[in-house]
């Protein structure tokens, strides 16, 4: 019996299937929109020298446990994770996981083809679905799209350097403002070396230890397994005892230090603004120094979910995945959360910028070829492959429609309509209407091409 025969004792299924809870699909016109927020990040990546990498989705387990971290929310609880079966007495059960993130992913293939060995910096971007099994709400789903870039590589092609940090967010600034998303912030911490942050959380552990019971159950474990993960919490009647916390900043050593000052400095010459949040540790183990968000404002179409996209520093992951020290920094935009943005944006002001108006998600199409009765449905056919082969966006109707109903389908996806009758097909001509100005010819075929550019 197949999977899919229905079982003993199954219940008749009459109702309709549905995309799973926390997924979507993404339609016509809008994903116009999301096309054209993916060629402007294209060009912006381009002209900052990045070039795509594209990993699989889904990956050994043991990746996301051993990079991302086993105490971490994505990887303790959000995760798809499943058994895939041995087909053959040779092969092993393993451990798959649907990808949660990608910059572990674009480590291990960093790793996996010695691209360190090329001696450059490595500077790769990415745009991809990710799994989270979070509780879905509006900008949180569990498959989200992001778009992100990872630089790393050798020490010696100073990836390590201050620089990169402050060009990597500079960059977004740029995107930002040429998507044209409006009031972004951009806040800004560093939570030092691997050793910075065990001091640190010896620190945290000690002085969550009196007041720990006063918090709620998620912040108590947190205290216990991974304290940092409290500074994350938003619960707000633990606030008060958080605000009170040791801050990471008195924990940085001096070469930490050092470098935080001279990724402030350089952004401060390139006029990019941020403040300094000395609480954004951020969800993931994998980060060293530098870490950051850009958010909205409330208002903006997200929600509670005002983090538009966040990433960080992460020079001891190639190490920790077995792979040479290969120190890193980069990000993840979270697209859904950014289209939701600019199409509140877009609303709000009806003069968006191109590929945000509303109006012009649907682009229409040169011309609609009407064929008047069935047996000119093979002459609209032929016409239309001319046409679009010469670079023209056309639709063909069908020879059962009667005049009338083929103007109005016309009207709807076109800017003219290009009517095929006996007459026209026997004389190598077309009626043409132009809706815009109501204007009506009857010219020769051959002319068809200038008029409906
Ligand atoms: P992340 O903060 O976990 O970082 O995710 C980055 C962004 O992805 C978030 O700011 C948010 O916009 C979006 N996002 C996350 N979860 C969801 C969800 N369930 N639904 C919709 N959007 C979501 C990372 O993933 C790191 N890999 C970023 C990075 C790259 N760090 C260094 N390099």
């Amino acid at each position: 019996m197949s999977t899919f025969e229905k079982q003993p004792g199954q219940q008749k299924q009459s109702s309709s299937l549905k995309a799973v809870r926390g997924t979507r699909d993404l339609l016509p016109p809008e994903t116009a929109l999301w096309n054209h927020v993916e060629s402007v990040a294209r060009d912006v990546f381009a002209r900052y020298g990045f070039g795509e990498i594209r990993t699989p989705i889904f990956e050994d387990t043991q990746l996301f446990a051993r990079g991302v971290g086993e105490e971490t929310d994505i990887v303790s609880k959000e995760m798809y994770t499943w058994e895939d079966r041995a087909r053959a007495q040779s092969e092993k059960a393993q451990s798959l996981t649907l990808r949660p993130e990608n910059t572990a992913g674009v480590v291990r293939a960093y790793i996996e083809h010695k691209l360190g060995e090329r001696g450059d910096l490595q500077k790769l971007f990415y745009i991809g679905p990710q799994f989270r099994r979070e509780r879905p709400q509006r900008g949180r789903y569990r498959q989200f799209w992001q778009i992100g870039c990872e630089v790393l590589g050798p020490v010696s092609s100073g990836a390590e350097s201050p620089v990169r940090d402050a060009e990597v967010l500079e960059m977004l600034a740029t995107l930002l403002d040429e998507l044209g998303v409006r009031g972004w912030q951009l806040a800004l911490n560093s939570v030092g070396s691997a050793e910075d942050r065990k001091r640190y959380n010896a620190a945290l552990r000690e002085a969550l230890e009196p007041v720990k019971a006063r918090m709620c159950e998620d912040n108590q474990r947190r205290a216990e397994t991974n304290p940092l993960r409290v500074l994350d919490s938003k619960v707000p009647a633990d606030q008060e005892i958080i605000d009170a916390l040791p801050k990471i900043a008195d924990f940085l050593d001096a070469d930490s230090a050092a470098h935080f000052a001279a990724v402030r400095a350089a952004l401060d010459a390139c006029g990019v603004a941020y403040t300094v949040n000395p609480r954004l540790v951020r969800g993931l183990d994998y980060y060293t120094r530098t870490t950051f968000e850009f958010t909205v404002p409330d208002g903006s179409g997200l929600g509670t979910q005002n983090a538009l996209l966040g990433g960080g520093r992460y020079d001891g992951l190639s190490e920790m995945l077995g792979g040479p020290k290969a120190p890193g920094i980069g990000f993840a935009i979270g697209e859904d959360r950014l289209i939701l943005v600019l199409q509140e944006q877009a609303q709000a002001n009806k003069s968006g910028a191109p590929g945000l108006d509303p109006e012009t998600w649907g682009q229409k199409l040169d011309a609609y070829i009407a064929p008047m009765g069935v047996e000119r449905n093979a002459a609209a056919l032929a016409l239309a492959r001319e046409l679009r082969r010469a670079g023209l966006s056309v639709e063909v109707g069908d020879g059962t429609f009667r005049l009338k109903k083929s103007f109005e389908a016309a009207d709807k996806v076109a800017r003219h309509i290009v009517v095929l009758g006996e007459d026209e097909v026997a004389s190598n001509t077309a009626t043409v209407k132009t809706f815009a100005t109501g204007a009506q010819v009857k010219i020769a075929q051959t002319e068809l091409q200038a008029l409906l550019r």
